[in-house]
């Protein structure tokens, strides 16, 4: 007889949207009886929630699973499930070259984890790629008691219709798909309920969204924003992340609009050349981008901006790379994430990879230096300043607490008064690496 599934080993790669994912894998299995395990020895369901988007993705999640061979050895019963945008692109392929795995799913039908999990204990081996119709955390069931931290993701919308030509996200989650406007604020609600201050909206696409409510009535992000932050115990509201040709002028007005609604706006450009973005199929140019900012830091000056480059894209010549170098120096990103260009199997920009690692890491660290000395002045220019930060948890020492300022930087305060969930006024003293040192007032 198989042993019956009670605990649960979950690895997750990737962005937001897994760790999202995973959260409510575990949540909705936990109503079955099956507990969240902190290792993978000892439990009876591994599951690896993985990332497509870098180099050897899908080789890593083969290495990975072959070092699950040796638990699996010591425990015959043990299952092994591959899921997330490995699993969307590889699909049966997993099932042949990796023995040991006994399902492949993909983003979109987590939905369906009691009934193949059920199927797998049976000795089947399941596969399932579907883009269904139905909404997954909808249909996943929910612990409504359990205790969440103070801020909370909450995935509003999922998949890509851009088709950049890098990227293989459009091929691993599917089309652009909104969520319901109800069925997110009663989300949002029962999150708020439950102990939650601060939620940040999630979404490949997240300013893309669209939705009807149940009257008709069309929505989008800024309507559903303003939805969610009439709901009075909530503190704080983020989203992540956007295009910039979906950054509409509704959207932008509402920085100034909107109290809870945090200064800080992750905007991806990729390149600071036109050349670049339009091979990259961006559908935005480098003055377009720029002036979505400036309108936006004519409402909320103080507003932190955050991006994403890629280097070495093919072609990409040294006179597309400084301006790339320019476009940091007119916008100061307060934080920003730099990768060198990986070719991705099935992208049209796969066969055009023609720029040496040698070009690619050198190109890498000098905007990296960049990058970090406009993170590390944003930071500076905080000093003296007071500011409210909401408290998420515990330091590494006793007495220790760590908040994040409006601009999502980290703030370590030390004081023996217990102030998790809290929102502080707080004096900033100090910046150092990543985050700030701050003193709590009164
Ligand atoms: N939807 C978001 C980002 C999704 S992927 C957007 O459009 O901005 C996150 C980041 O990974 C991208 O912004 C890009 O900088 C990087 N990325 C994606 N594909 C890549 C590739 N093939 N090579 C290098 N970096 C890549
Ligand atoms: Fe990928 Fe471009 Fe879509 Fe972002 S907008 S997920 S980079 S295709
Ligand atoms: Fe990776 Fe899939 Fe997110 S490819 S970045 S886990 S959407």
């Amino acid at each position: 007889m198989t042993k019956k599934i009670e605990k649960l080993f979950v690895k997750t790669y990737g962005c937001q949207m897994n760790v999202f994912d995973s959260e409510r894998i575990e949540e909705s299995l936990e109503t079955l009886g099956i507990k969240k395990v902190n290792k993978p020895q000892g439990s009876d369901l591994i599951l690896l929630n993985t990332c497509h988007i870098r180099e050897k993705a899908a080789e890593k999640v083969y290495s990975e699973i072959g070092r699950l061979k040796k638990i699996k050895s010591k425990n015959p019963g043990l299952k092994i499930g591959v899921v997330g945008c490995v699993a969307q692109a590889e699909g049966q392929e997993i099932m042949r070259r990796a023995e040991i795995v006994d399902m492949v799913l993909g983003p979109q039908v987590y939905h369906r984890l009691p009934e193949i999990i059920q199927r797998v204990q049976g000795g089947e081996r399941v596969v399932d790629t579907d883009f269904p119709l139905e909404d997954k955390f909808e249909k996943l069931a929910q612990n409504k008691y359990q205790k969440r931290s103070v801020s909370s993701f909450l995935t509003v919308q999922e998949g890509c219709d851009k088709f950049c030509s890098f990227c293989v996200v459009p091929y691993t989650r599917g089309a652009e798909v909104s969520r319901s406007p109800e069925v997110v604020i009663k989300e949002a609600k029962e999150l708020v309920a439950s102990g939650v201050r601060e939620i940040t909206l999630l979404g490949q696409n997240v300013n893309a969204y669209a939705a009807k409510n149940s009257a008709g009535i069309k929505l989008d992000l800024a309507d559903l924003i303003k939805e969610i932050c009439v709901i009075s115990e909530l503190k704080r509201l983020r989203f992540i992340t956007s295009h910039p040709k979906d950054m509409t002028r509704n959207l932008v007005d509402l920085f100034g609009e909107e109290e809870k609604l945090m200064p800080y706006l992750h905007l991806p450009i990729q390149s600071g050349s036109d050349q670049i973005l339009k091979r990259m199929n961006r559908g935005h140019t480098v003055k377009s981008y720029i002036e979505t900012i400036n309108n936006l830091r004519k409402i909320r000056p103080d507003v932190a901006i955050s991006g994403d480059f890629i280097v070495g894209f093919p072609g990409e010549t040294e006179d597309d790379f400084s301006l790339t170098l320019d476009l940091l120096e007119k916008i100061k990103y307060a934080q920003a994430y730099s990768f060198k260009y990986s070719p991705r199997p099935g992208t049209p920009a796969y066969e055009r990879d023609d720029l040496s690692e040698k070009v690619k890491s050198e190109r890498l660290k000098r905007l990296q230096v960049k990058i970090q000395q406009h993170q590390k002045e944003f930071q500076e220019n905080l000093i003296e300043s007071v500011q409210e930060i909401l408290v998420e948890k515990y330091g590494k020492f006793s007495d220790q607490f760590i908040g994040r300022s409006p601009y999502m930087n980290p703030v370590i305060i030390n004081t023996k008064r217990n102030i998790i969930g809290n929102m502080e006024k707080v004096r900033i003293v100090s910046s150092s690496g990543l985050s700030l040192v701050g003193e709590l007032i009164s």
